[in-house]
């Protein structure tokens, strides 16, 4: 049996990469398993909505955030991911390892929990064997805009936002580069076209790797 393909879907808050995967469900449905991080099995989705929207859980550490993402992903990876691709079925998730190198380690200039990332990665990776991501998509825009339009989304939807400066987003998008120029296998796609012309670019990267 061959096994499935594994892709994550990633990008600043404000980058559309929750209209790229309405899109990608239109094409795909029924025929890839959709997901998404922090969440996707009971237990994960107990803790998005503690690293969500819980203020106990923002006032605690950056290590135990990491750690909370972490164990999100394990019971994911085990309970999702990994039954879907052994079956021979894709496994599409909504953010991934490029979220939580993004954001945990350069947003919140935590540099000294990467070897424990790089740490936690291996160890995963150990032990669910091919079952990493192929590759990630990452949706890129300019900081500025990122900014402006979860600001946008947010007023909107009046969810609770912190409001966070520029230099932040500046570090969360330096953040997906590096880590895409790392170990991992990163596409960025042009955040600032069309919807439909990003659907199109994402749909050809895929078709590169196989997957149409
Ligand atoms: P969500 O509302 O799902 O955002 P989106 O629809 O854009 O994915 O919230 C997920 C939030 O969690 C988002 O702000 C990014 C953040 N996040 C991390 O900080 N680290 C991680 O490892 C992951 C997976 C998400």
């Amino acid at each position: 049996m061959t096994r499935g393909n594994y892709v994550v879907f990633d990008g600043m808050d404000g980058s559309g990469k929750g209209t790229q995967l309405k899109l990608l469900k239109e094409v795909f449905d029924g025929r890839v398993v959709f997901t998404y991080e922090p969440g996707g099995t009971p237990f994960a989705d107990k803790i998005r909505e503690l690293v969500r929207n819980d203020p106990l859980a923002r006032e605690s550490t950056p290590l135990n955030n990491l750690l909370l993402f972490f164990a999100a992903r394990d019971d994911l990876m085990h309970h999702v991911v990994m039954p879907a691709l052994m079956s021979g079925t894709s496994v599409f998730s909504g953010r991934g390892y490029s979220s939580t190198f993004a954001f945990q380690i350069c947003g919140e200039e935590q540099e000294s929990l990467e070897s424990l990332f790089y740490f936690l990665r291996t160890l995963m990776f150990d032990r669910v064997g091919r079952y990493r991501p192929d590759v990630h998509i990452v949706y890129d825009l300019p900081a500025e805009v990122a900014r402006e339009r979860a600001m946008a989304d947010a007023k909107r939807d009046r969810n609770h936002f912190d409001e966070r400066p520029l230099e932040y987003y500046q570090r969360v998008r330096r953040g997906f580069r590096t880590f895409g120029s790392e170990r991992e296998q990163v596409i960025f796609v042009d955040a600032m076209q069309t919807p439909e012309a990003i659907h199109q670019e994402t749909l050809e990267h895929l078709k590169r790797l196989g997957i149409e």
